[in-house]
């Protein structure tokens, strides 16, 4: 296994890391009844967020050392890679991703995994800094130099991993919204 940063910074990772999500939850259409899960959810900062606006919150993340940080039972913690989702297709009402696909290995994978274990009538949405802006830039060069082996993708690129998705953009973040039918 290579070396994971995110094992490394996971102790402070909730003091060092702050963004709204306000937008996340406008673009979840939550409160909804049912199941969500946060993929990449790391030690649970977004999913604890939204914990009272539906049944249950699952977090998937390869990082035991982000997963430990995870409040329990509010959430319940699984250590899988994205690409490999260990749930039944059509299990969630709800799945979402924040400022984790430019870390996973395999984009690709990752959305067609998000998209079978999403129920039928449930979304996707998916939260990247937005790496057409020049912060950004700043930030994907930095963690170039730290070997974090991080691939931004466009808006546009994001949303051509799915058949149909919607692209919102505010300030430098993107966020990509996918209903399945
Ligand atoms: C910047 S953190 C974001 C965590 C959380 N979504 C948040 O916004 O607070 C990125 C997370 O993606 C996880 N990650 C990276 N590659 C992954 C993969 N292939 N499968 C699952 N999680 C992955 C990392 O372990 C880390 O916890």
């Amino acid at each position: 296994m290579p070396f994971d940063h995110f094992d490394v910074i996971a102790p402070i990772y909730a003091r060092v890391t702050y963004s709204s999500l306000n937008k996340m939850r406008e673009l979840a259409a939550l409160p909804v009844k049912g199941r969500l899960l946060d993929v990449g959810g790391g030690t649970g900062r977004v999913a604890s967020a939204v914990r009272d606006l539906v049944d249950e919150v699952v977090v998937a993340d390869v990082s035991m050392g982000m997963l430990r940080q995870t409040p329990r039972p509010a959430l319940q913690p699984v250590c899988a890679f994205s690409e490999f989702l260990p749930f039944p297709s059509g299990s969630f009402e709800r799945v979402i991703l924040v400022d984790a696909l430019h870390h996973v290995v395999h984009q690709p994978a990752t959305a067609d995994e998000m998209f079978r274990v999403l129920k039928p009538g449930g979304r996707i949405i998916i939260e990247e800094p937005d790496i057409r802006s020049f912060g950004v830039k700043l930030i994907a060069l930095a963690e170039k130099l730290l070997l974090m082996r991080s691939h931004f993708l466009s808006p546009r690129q994001i949303a051509d991993l799915f058949e149909r998705a919607t692209i919102h953009t505010e300030d430098s973040s993107a966020w990509v919204v996918v209903l399945k039918l």
